[in-house]
């Protein structure tokens, strides 16, 4: 009779601790909402709850993150992902950034690789789209990552910084996103833009770069000073400056290199942002 007892008061215990762990669960994940298109009536996502488990970080503290595009999960290459995935596990950035084309093609059995790989991560990773996270055969077709990963434009703040994420996945940034871009770039915060495709202004080599709406970025960018552009989608690795803006196209995380650019390479980049500083290095694979 006292063992029943003390088994109900042990099962009632467990379940208090479990309610209350998954009540604080829900604060976290509430706490941390990003401005972003409608995310009203469903449950987080990968990269809603990716942000939300990002540590807190006063506006004075340095931050440390990895970023790297172009996976193209299931044909990575000589396991490119796996050594990224381990050496984020090893040296622990505060998150990994990524920059699309993370599967071949928008499949849901792709997608289904992708999510094995991804939660192997065990730091926060935050994705933007690129095209072939699409259907392919139609880039604006866009449900199973949005299914997966929520809103394709986004943006979240960490320590110093401001990281704004787009969507150029049909070539286009469209009024809704410019305007989405000019009210994120209102902070004083320094601030990085994440998006897949590259800008054409900054190698002619590149033949499918952003392309509509690619001089009002150019405008907006500048007026606000941002710190960093960083892409994917050309695989390879190129550093440009134009209008005192710094752009980083990193497509080296697995995807077969392009062979009409220099520095075609696997890689991804380490970025450091401290209150006023930006350094960044490349890691080969
Ligand atoms: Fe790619």
């Amino acid at each position: 009779m006292r063992n029943t007892k003390k088994n109900i008061t042990n099962k009632v215990r467990l379940s208090l601790f479990v309610l209350l762990f998954l009540f604080s669960a829900l604060l976290i994940v509430a706490d941390k909402g990003v401005a972003a298109e409608n995310v009203n009536g469903r449950k987080p996502l990968w990269n809603e709850i990716n942000i939300s488990r990002i540590r807190d970080i006063p506006v004075d503290g340095n931050i440390e993150f990895f970023f790297c595009a172009d996976l193209h999960i299931p044909f990575d290459d000589r396991g490119i992902v796996k050594k990224i995935v381990r050496q984020a596990n090893s040296r622990k950035p505060d998150f990994v950034l990524l920059g699309g084309d993370l599967v071949q093609m928008g499949l849901p059995n792709y997608y289904t690789t992708l999510k094995k790989v991804l939660r192997k991560f065990r730091v926060p990773v935050i994705s933007a789209i690129g095209n072939h996270d699409t259907s392919f055969s139609d880039y604006s077709d866009q449900r199973q990552w949005k299914k997966f990963f929520g809103n394709t434009f986004f943006y979240f703040d960490a320590g110093p910084a401001r990281f704004i994420f787009l969507n150029n996945a049909n070539f286009d940034l469209k009024d809704a996103q410019l305007g989405f871009l000019e009210n994120a770039l209102k902070t004083d915060l320094q601030k990085f833009i994440i998006m897949h495709r590259p800008v054409g202004y900054v190698n002619k080599l590149y033949i499918t770069p952003l392309k509509g709406g690619s001089e009002r970025f150019r405008e907006l960018i500048e007026k606000a000073g941002v710190t960093a552009v960083m892409t994917g989608h050309e695989h390879h690795y190129g550093s440009y400056e134009v209008d005192g803006i710094k752009y980083i196209v990193s497509g080296g995380a697995g995807g077969r290199l392009n062979t009409n650019t220099k520095n075609n390479y696997h890689h991804y980049i380490i970025g450091n942002v401290g209150k006023d500083t930006f350094s960044f290095q490349v890691i080969t694979l």
